[in-house]
């Protein structure tokens, strides 16, 4: 069961394998913008994640089309309701508003 911790707050939880960084963020409380109810399409969800990237599932066309359009990505960007967790610990920055489109 991986532990997903989140930058900068320091808080962390543990989750099942296969359960969305979305869902990970929202169990820990922490505050993102998810406006279309985790279907990558309003890029609200984009983080960075530092640690555990590998054990992440691959980033497939829709979350990929929809990084694309967004300000600011790098090769740490995930959309956190596309990215489901691996069996490895994991290290999640929540980015600010305006992060998105
Ligand atoms: S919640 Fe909208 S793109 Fe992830």
């Amino acid at each position: 069961m991986p532990l997903v911790s989140f930058i900068p707050s320091g808080k962390s939880v543990t989750m099942s394998e296969g359960a969305s960084v979305l869902q990970a963020v929202l169990a820990a409380g922490e505050a993102i913008v998810s406006k279309c109810d985790g279907k990558a399409q309003c890029g609200g969800c984009h983080v960075f994640v530092h640690d555990g990237r590998k054990s992440l599932s691959k980033i497939g066309r829709e979350e990929n089309e929809r990084l694309d359009s967004i300000v600011g990505v790098g090769s740490k960007s995930r959309l956190a309701c596309q990215a489901k967790l691996g069996s490895e610990d994991t290290t999640v920055e929540i980015l600010g508003f305006g992060s998105g489109l």
